[in-house]
């Protein structure tokens, strides 16, 4: 008997590493729901369809509905992998945001993964599914000029870890943790577009196949790089250290 085909959910699609996770499990013969902002004009063709793309904020009141709307228009009732991958990146101070951008970074890396988990869950039950988080390392690092970033995956992790408890008959519940990637490079001044393009690219795609990875070991948490991991330990092991570093410049 053939298998049947499985169903991933990606939010953030339109993203670097968004994309990158689509065109691995593309490759996968999975079938896609990619959530995403942008219009699909721009988008690639051959990914973002009119079956496979939902154009929706997260920070609209009513995207609950619109992704259960698109999932029910496609026949879709139940999904084995969502991937929690959209997010707004923080730039400035704390003091420096107005209380709007507060609202709608808090709303779409926090609010918005937790809201849609919940809308979804009898969909990933369904298939015994698994749901991921993608995560950051600042999580557990103090992140001055972050700091409500940091807090919104620092909030995400939790929830990640008591859900997985109350699921564990259900549904497996993953967090993985980025760092700073090649994906946001500091641009020297004598690189063109297009090699930068290229390179980004080229870090997007090695980056979604390790999480791919990821995905596929039964670990609850997983630090993709070393040097993540080493950044991780200090900042739970060592955070006296950690602290003493961060502040000192103020003293
Ligand atoms: N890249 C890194 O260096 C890095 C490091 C650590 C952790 N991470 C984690 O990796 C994940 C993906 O990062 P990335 O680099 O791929 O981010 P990205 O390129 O900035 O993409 C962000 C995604 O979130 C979507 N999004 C933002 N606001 C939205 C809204 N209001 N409604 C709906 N969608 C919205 C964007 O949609 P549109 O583009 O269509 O607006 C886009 O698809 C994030 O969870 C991030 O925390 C990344």
């Amino acid at each position: 008997m053939a298998k049947a085909q499985r169903t991933v959910l990606i939010t953030g699609a339109t993203g670097e590493i968004g994309t990158a996770l689509a065109h691995q499990y593309q490759q996968r013969h999975t079938r896609l729901v990619l959530i995403g902002r942008r219009p699909m004009e721009g988008l690639d063709p051959n990914l973002f369809t009119a079956t496979t793309y939902c154009r929706v904020d997260l920070s609209w009141p009513d995207y609950v509905r619109i992704i259960d709307q698109f999932l029910f228009r496609n026949t879709i009732d139940s999904i084995d992998l969502l991937i929690h991958c959209a997010e707004i990146a923080d730039k400035g101070t704390t003091e420096d945001h107005s209380p709007e951008h507060i609202h709608e970074l808090v709303t779409v890396n926090l609010y918005a993964p937790i809201a849609l988990t919940h809308a979804l869950l009898p969909r990933l039950s369904r298939c015994h599914g698994k749901l991921v988080f993608i995560g950051s390392v600042v999580a557990v690092l103090p992140s001055p000029g972050h700091a409500v970033y940091a807090a919104t995956k620092a909030a995400l992790d939790h929830f990640a870890w008591s859900l997985r408890m109350e699921l564990r008959q259900q549904i497996a519940v993953q967090s993985i943790h980025l760092g700073p990637t090649p994906i946001r490079p500091a641009v020297s001044a004598d690189a063109t577009r297009s090699i930068v393009q290229e390179q980004r690219l080229l870090a997007a795609d090695k980056l979604a196949l390790q999480i791919v990875h990821a995905i596929e070991s039964r670990r609850p948490t997983i630090t993709i790089g070393l040097k993540n991991r080493m950044l991780e330990f200090s900042g739970q092991h060592l955070n006296w250290l950690v602290d003493w570093i961060a502040t000192r410049r103020t003293r």
